[in-house]
Parts: C-alpha cells; sequence; structure tokens
C-alpha cells in the first residue's frame, strides 16, 4: 500500500484544514495510507508524523488554522535540515508528500523534489494571494471578506465623526486583498505597491473634497506598500483633519473559511491526491478559470502573477 503524507507550511491560511480533509479523504478513497506532519518542515527534520486515518479530519472543514500546525523552518532552508527531513521520510516509509502553503514551501517542495527525489506537490494556500499559476489561492477569499467587515465597520465611526481612516491591510508585496477589500469596501483611496503613489498628491484631493463637503474617508493602504500609521500621519498633516489608523493584523488570518475557500480547498486537495496516484510530481495544483489545473511548482515565484489593474482604476472612479 502506498503511503502518503501531508503538512502545511507557512503563514496558516482559512481553508488549510478543508484541504487537509480533502487530502486525507481522497488519498484514502485511493487506497493509500495518510501521515500527517506537525509543524511543516519544522516537524519534518524532526520526525513528528502522526497517523491520519479517515476520522482524524472529522469535524475540520469549517475550522480555521490548521490542525497539523504551522511554522516557519530557517534550518529546511539548509542542506543539512532537508537532508535530515529525507531520512525521516525515508524511515517512516513515506512514498509521496502534498505540501499546503505558499510560495516559499513551494521553493522548498521544489527542493525535495529536484534535490532529494521525493515525489512532492503542492496545495497553494496563503491569504496573500500571491503565487503565479493559479487564480486564487485558498484562505484569500475569506481573508478579504474578513478585511471588508472591519472595514465596513470603521466606515460608520468615519462617517460618525468627520474623519479621515487608514487601514492597513496584510499581503507581503502583493496588493490583491488591498484591492478586493478596498474596492468591495467603497474606499475612496487605495494604495498598493503595484500602482506608484504620491502621499501629497492624495492628501491634496482629500484637502479638496473636505472643501467642497465631503468629510470621511477611508484609505485602504496595502502593507507592502506604506505603513498606515505612517500614511495617516502624512494624511493628517497635509489636511490638517484629524486621521486615525487601524492595522488589521492577524485578525485577517483567522476565522472559519468562505464557502470558496471550503470548495477551492477540497477541489485542489483532491487533485494533489490525484496527480500523486499517477505518479506526477514536482507540480502545485491551481484555479484558473473555473478549472482546477497543474503547472510546475516553480511556476509560483518564477511566472507572472496576474493583476486586473482595471479594478483599482474602476475603485478609483467609483470613489469620486
Ligand atoms: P509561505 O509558504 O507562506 O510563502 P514562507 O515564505 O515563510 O511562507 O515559507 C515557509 C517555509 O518554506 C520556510 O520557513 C522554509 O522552511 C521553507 N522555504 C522558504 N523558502 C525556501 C527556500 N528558498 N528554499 C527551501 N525552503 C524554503
Ligand atoms: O503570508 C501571510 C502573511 O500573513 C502576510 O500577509 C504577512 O505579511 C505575514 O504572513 C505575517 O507573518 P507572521 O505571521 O510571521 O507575522
Amino acid at each position: 500500500m502506498r503511503k502518503l503524507t501531508v503538512l502545511t507550511s507557512g503563514g496558516d491560511s482559512p481553508g488549510m484544514n478543508a484541504a487537509i480533509r480533502a487530502v486525507v479523504r481522497s488519498a484514502h478513497y485511493r487506497g493509500m495510507e495518510v501521515m500527517g506532519v506537525r509543524r511543516g518542515y519544522a516537524g519534518l527534520i524532526e520526525g513528528d508524523f502522526l497517523p491520519m486515518p479517515p476520522t482524524a479530519v472529522s469535524g475540520i472543514i469549517n475550522r480555521g488554522g490548521t490542525i497539523l500546525l504551522t511554522a516557519r523552518s530557517e534550518e529546511f532552508k539548509t542542506s543539512e535540515g532537508q537532508r535530515q527531513a529525507v531520512v525521516n521520510l525515508h524511515e517512516a516509509g513515506v512514498d509521496c508528500l502534498v505540501v499546503i502553503g505558499g510560495d516559499g514551501s513551494f521553493r522548498g517542495a521544489h527542493d525535495l523534489v529536484h534535490q532529494w527525489q521525493i515525489p512532492t506537490v503542492g496545495v497553494p494556500a496563503s491569504i496573500d494571494n500571491d503565487l503565479a499559476g493559479t487564480d486564487l489561492a485558498i484562505g484569500f477569499d475569506t481573508a478579504v471578506n474578513t478585511a471588508l467587515e472591519s472595514i465596513d465597520r470603521i466606515r460608520d465611526t468615519a462617517v460618525s465623526h468627520d474623519r479621515i481612516f487608514v487601514v492597513e491591510v496584510m499581503g507581503r508585496s502583493c496588493g490583491m486583498l488591498a484591492l478586493q477589500a478596498g474596492l468591495a469596501g467603497g474606499a475612496e483611496v487605495i494604495i498598493i505597491p503595484e500602482v506608484p503613489f504620491q502621499i501629497t498628491r492624495i492628501g491634496t484631493l482629500i484637502k479638496e473634497g473636505r472643501a467642497r463637503g465631503k468629510h470621511s474617508y477611508i484609505i485602504v493602504v496595502a502593507e507592502g506598500a506604506a505603513r498606515g500609521l505612517a500614511v495617516a500621519s502624512d494624511i493628517e498633516a497635509i489636511t490638517g483633519a484629524e486621521t486615525r489608523a487601524t492595522v488589521l493584523g492577524h485578525v485577517q488570518r483567522g476565522g472559519s473559511p468562505s464557502a470558496t475557500d471550503r470548495s477551492l480547498a477540497s477541489r485542489l486537495g483532491a487533485e494533489a491526491v490525484n496527480l500523486l496516484a499517477d505518479d506526477r510530481t514536482g507540480l502545485m495544483v491551481g484555479l484558473e478559470g473555473e478549472q482546477i489545473i497543474s503547472c510546475p511548482l516553480e511556476t509560483a515565484w518564477t511566472g507572472r502573477k496576474h493583476m486586473d489593474l482595471s479594478l483599482y482604476e474602476l475603485a478609483r472612479v467609483l470613489a469620486t
């Protein structure tokens, strides 16, 4: 009987549990034995395996976080760390591996495939949605909705006080989360790393708007473009208007996954098992339009992430 192992790595994202469930149940359906690894590559180096019968994933499809726990492991970036992980995989009799995580995790998976000959497939999960090769990563949709809920609440108080609010959202160097949450939240200004901005120009436009009678503003800023506190202080200096900053932070990583994320995780997890069962390796699964596809792991970081900047333009037009 073939033995498949699954781990989650890097920043957690809502829907990782649904992906674990899909991997475990699909693998059992195909007659494989399944093991899990705790704390991602750190656990792989320590040999922290656990058996995963189908019942191990009962009642988790709706839960945020990851029951397998996750970690960032500097040691796994070294050849010695990887060697130890591979020794443990061999000792546990593992035939193949599913890595659920972001592009950093896929770089590690790429090493396992090409330097250590461990058949591995990646399942993209990241609230940043910054991986090329897939339209959507697991967790992004939920994180957008979490950020949106906060923006809606902040708007209530911004309007009541005639204030300007800056809302900093996560995303690392990618502005996807800020763009989608900002558009859906009707933000007057969206600042993302993909589009150059001038703070003096934004401040002047807000000052002119306030003179015309529009008093409250929401500025959504991606953490990869600028820090919310710095933007708020600059805007207050230019406009002379009370400006507050809210850094949403890790609240965006938690929570029960949306229907979109649960369904995506179920489809991607099952497809990862299908590929490994067919002896296909070195791939990541992804979503292209409505289709589940696969492409080489390295596409995640060498490919070009498509970002629809017409959405940015639309948000700008609708905010005027
Ligand atoms: P994510 O997978 O969400 O992008 P990280 O970038 O933190 O998160 O990566 C998760 C883990 O993947 C790292 O802690 C490390 O163990 C491994 N990893 C990241 N980059 C590399 C790399 N260049 N080579 C090997 N392993 C890597
Ligand atoms: O990659 C997911 C993410 O939440 C980013 O949006 C953010 O920059 C980073 O992880 C935060 O990492 P940590 O949880 O290690 O502070």
